[in-house]
């Protein structure tokens, strides 16, 4: 059984979703926020799974809130960490220690907009698909080896808010999927990047095609 330990810091619906997925071979040990008004904090706290706030207005520096947060995690024997809309930059230092056992989502079409707007900037420059990414976490942010990612047509009457819906609803289906493929270890990093056999196909998820009746 592995031990997955979830980090978010609002909503927490991608967290739902990998919940909700009861993935065979997984535990959720616990989800630690922090902001300690996160809904996401209350809707696992709800379903009896360990729900911890630290707050990062409470430490000094990000140093001292990346130990506290690396302290708590640990707590829970982690194989997984898990990245569920945590919206923190982190210390080098905690994702070393973290290497090849963290993952994010984060929803662009990477390397294309890492950082924060995706959507208003995807539709600023026109892009005709747009999209999620899981990925392993590295010292650079929105970066690291890429396992699993989702695109969906951008439409011409599309707002940021509308795409968002449409892309938030493809990470529900990848996320669960990649922490699946990663508990039931089928995921390999070759010289930095995740190998796409054919395993990795149920990461792949290609837009519908468009119809223009
Ligand atoms: C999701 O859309 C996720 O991709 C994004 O925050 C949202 C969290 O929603 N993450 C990032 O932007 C990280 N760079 P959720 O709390 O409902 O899962």
């Amino acid at each position: 059984m592995k031990n997955i330990v979830i980090l978010i810091s609002g909503r927490g619906s991608n967290m739902q979703a990998i919940v909700e997925a009861k993935l065979p071979g997984a535990r959720i040990a616990a989800v630690i926020s922090n902001r300690p008004d996160a809904a996401g904090l209350a809707w696992a706290a709800e379903r009896g799974i360990a729900a911890v706030a630290l707050d990062h207005k409470a430490y000094a520096s990000r140093e001292d809130f990346d130990a506290a947060l690396a302290a708590a995690i640990d707590a829970h024997s982690p194989d997984l960490v898990v990245l569920a809309g945590f919206m923190r930059i982190l210390t080098a230092g905690f994702t070393r220690r973290y290497e090849g056992r963290m993952l994010n989502i984060h929803p662009s079409l990477l390397p294309a907009f890492p950082g924060l707007h995706t959507h208003e900037r995807a539709l600023e420059m026109g892009c005709k698909l747009a999209g999620c990414t899981v990925h392993f976490v590295t010292a650079e942010l929105d970066h690291g080896p890429i396992v699993a990612q989702g695109a969906v047509n951008v439409l011409d009457d599309d707002t940021p808010d509308s795409l968002a819906a449409r892309v938030l609803k493809l990470e529900h289906r990848l996320y669960p999927e990649a922490v699946r493929r990663f508990a039931a270890g089928e995921i390999a990093i070759v010289n930095g990047k995740v190998a796409s056999g054919p395993a990795a196909a149920s990461c792949l998820l290609a837009p519908e095609p468009l119809s223009h009746a």
